[in-house]
């Protein structure tokens, strides 16, 4: 099957096998991230076949210009919210800034943290120097996601939020370290604005999924960020595109409610109640 949509599947459960078996087949998978109960429900019903609680967060819902300002606090809320509403897709819970690289004790405390929360696997950044934490952490029964590219938990470092890998050393680098994550035991890696032809190879190159964020159509999967697509930030990147208008929509109503307090016409008598109603 060749990124066809697998409508016969849609009712299964979301694993980790079966994110695998999705890219034995070439059916693509579907991600978004969501931060709440009522757009998680909405993305499970919709069939999106992976949920993650990003600490892209700390942008689209706290309005930091970083991911790096939120932490653990504010990663258990949004997770506990989201799996509350979502049942089918797998939900995957980003782990913060400095939860994870001070010491593997303290990223499995977190992680575990997470999982009790209602994730059922977790995300973080970084190649070779994260390997002997994934590893520890999958030993133990946490799935992890890996993020490579353009990590944005590294964006002083990186000197902003440039298109990554553009030289030969530099993509070799990320093709070895993409090979690693998957040896230590990543379930799936999340390749973040670097060329379509380098996500191209290290889709070929693994038997996991690649989930594509700004890296082109040939990885096993997109993700993109929820508030982006929906007109909800004021995001124009290019690997970005509008879906709808929410913000606009959202600026509407407020606008046409706001008239009608003000004139009297809202509410209505069909929006009030007397003795008998
Ligand atoms: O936090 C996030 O939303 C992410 C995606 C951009 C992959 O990490």
């Amino acid at each position: 099957m060749d990124g066809k949509d697998n409508d016969s599947g849609a009712m299964r459960k979301i694993t980790v096998e079966v994110l695998r078996e999705m890219k034995r087949s070439g059916e693509r998978i579907t991600a978004l991230t969501a931060y709440d109960y009522p757009t998680a429900k909405i993305l499970d019903e919709a069939g999106i076949e992976l949920i993650l609680i990003g600490d892209s967060a700390a942008n689209v819902v706290y309005g930091h210009a970083t991911t790096l300002p939120i932490g653990m606090g504010e990663m258990l809320y949004h997770t506990r919210a989201v799996a509350a509403g979502a049942k089918r897709a797998i939900l995957v819970a980003d782990m913060p800034f400095l939860s994870y690289q001070v010491s593997i004790e303290e990223a499995v405390t977190n992680a575990g943290t997470l999982m009790k929360a209602g994730a059922e696997a977790v995300k973080l950044e970084g190649g070779a120097p994260m390997l002997k934490t994934i590893q520890r952490l999958v030993e133990i029964g946490i799935p992890v996601m890996g993020h490579l590219g353009l990590t944005p938990q590294s964006v002083y470092q990186l000197s902003g939020y440039k298109l990554q890998a553009r030289t030969e050393a530099a993509q070799e680098q990320l093709l070895s370290d993409a090979r690693q994550l998957e040896t230590a035991g990543c379930f799936a890696i999340v390749l973040e604005k670097i060329p379509r032809g380098l996500a191209q190879r290290v889709s070929q190159a693994l038997a996991i999924p690649t989930i594509g964020i700004g890296a082109g159509p040939d990885c096993d999967g997109q993700i993109l960020v929820l508030h982006d697509i929906l007109g909800l930030s004021d995001q124009k990147l290019r690997f970005v595109k509008r879906y709808a208008e929410v913000g606009k929509a959202i600026r509407a109503a407020a606008d046409q409610y706001r008239h009608e307090v003000k004139g009297g016409t809202f509410p209505g008598p069909e929006h009030s109640y007397t003795e008998e109603n």
